[in-house]
């Protein structure tokens, strides 16, 4: 079976495919770097060993102006005797628990984004940040990775016109597949419609400000998250100081999602139902 999966986010092609990231021919490569930008196994090890020491003094060059590239951040350099013209250096987070390293993992992905549409570049390609020796799950990394790109791109303005995640081993390509296919499937479901109802569980306090424990709101499809507070706190005034941090990065797509509100309460957001 060839090892390669697709799906189009705007004007940009997301390729999920099996291979090795040193010799992708996309104008950037990604590399899962450390914090002092100093090589070390893994994808690290293979990119510096397969550029060449430029890129060495290059990233020894930068920690000395700049310190060391704090997790979630990116930087750039030449990039050697590679086939790609720029290495975008990254740090992914050494794996804690979701809460603290999500973001960190999100930022890692999206940072390298926004420099590459800062180098107009039109094509990059990732490595799975993070899902080696940082330790992140491999299925939760996948999903971040999907949701962070897509979130991204989806946002309009992007140069590129192709991004790859490259993996290195049958269990990441799985993983990372997977992760593509169901996010392409929830937007094909949300996509046939024009407009998405959800229905908004409340909880206690919060009800005071409603006088319902239920709410509906239509929203239009590809609605975010934001979307939905930003209604719930137009609706019902009273409601906006419990409204919300959510334990989901904002703008998340409404799919699973649940609220958690600051007073501790929980709004349930069910799945799409109908549309108009
Ligand atoms: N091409 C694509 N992917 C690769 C390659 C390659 N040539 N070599 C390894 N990988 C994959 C691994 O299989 C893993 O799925 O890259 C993923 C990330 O693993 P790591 O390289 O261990 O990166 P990470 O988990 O982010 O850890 C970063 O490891 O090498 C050190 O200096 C690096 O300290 C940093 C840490």
């Amino acid at each position: 079976m060839e090892k390669i999966a697709r799906r189009r986010i705007a004007k940009t092609d997301l390729v999920v495919l099996l291979g090795d990231i040193t010799i992708q021919d996309t104008d950037a490569i990604v590399n899962a770097a450390n914090s002092g930008l100093l090589g070390g196994g893994g994808v690290d090890g293979a990119i510096h060993r397969a550029a060449g020491s430029t890129v060495d003094g290059e990233c020894q060059a930068y920690v000395a102006n700049h310190g060391p590239l704090p997790p979630g951040m990116a930087m750039w350099t030449n990039s050697g005797n590679l086939k790609a013209r720029y290495v975008i250096h990254t740090v992914g987070p050494i794996y804690h628990s979701d809460e603290e390293s999500e973001p960190v993992l999100r930022s890692a992905y999206q940072e390298s984004l926004r420099l590459a549409k800062t180098l107009g570049l039109e094509s990059i390609s990732f490595p799975a940040i993070s899902a080696g020796a940082y330790g992140y799950p491999l299925n939760k990394a996948a999903h971040v990775a999907i949701e962070a790109i897509t979130e991204y791109l989806q946002q309009g303005g992007s140069s590129l016109l192709l991004v790859r995640l490259v993996c290195f081993s049958d269990a990441s390509y799985s993983a990372f597949h997977r992760a593509l296919k169901s996010a392409q499937s929830f937007d094909e479901g949300r996509g046939a419609k024009s407009e998405i109802t959800v229905t908004v569980h409340l909880f206690s306090a919060p009800r005071e400000f409603t006088g319902k424990s239920e709410i509906e709101v239509s929203l239009p499809t590809g609605a975010r998250l934001s979307e939905l507070i930003e209604h719930l706190s137009e609706e019902y005034p009273g409601l906006s100081k419990y409204l919300p941090y959510s334990k989901l990065a904002v703008n998340h797509a409404i799919s699973t999602a649940e609220l958690i509100l600051n007073n501790g309460d929980t709004v349930a957001l069910l799945p799409p139902v109908g549309g108009g």
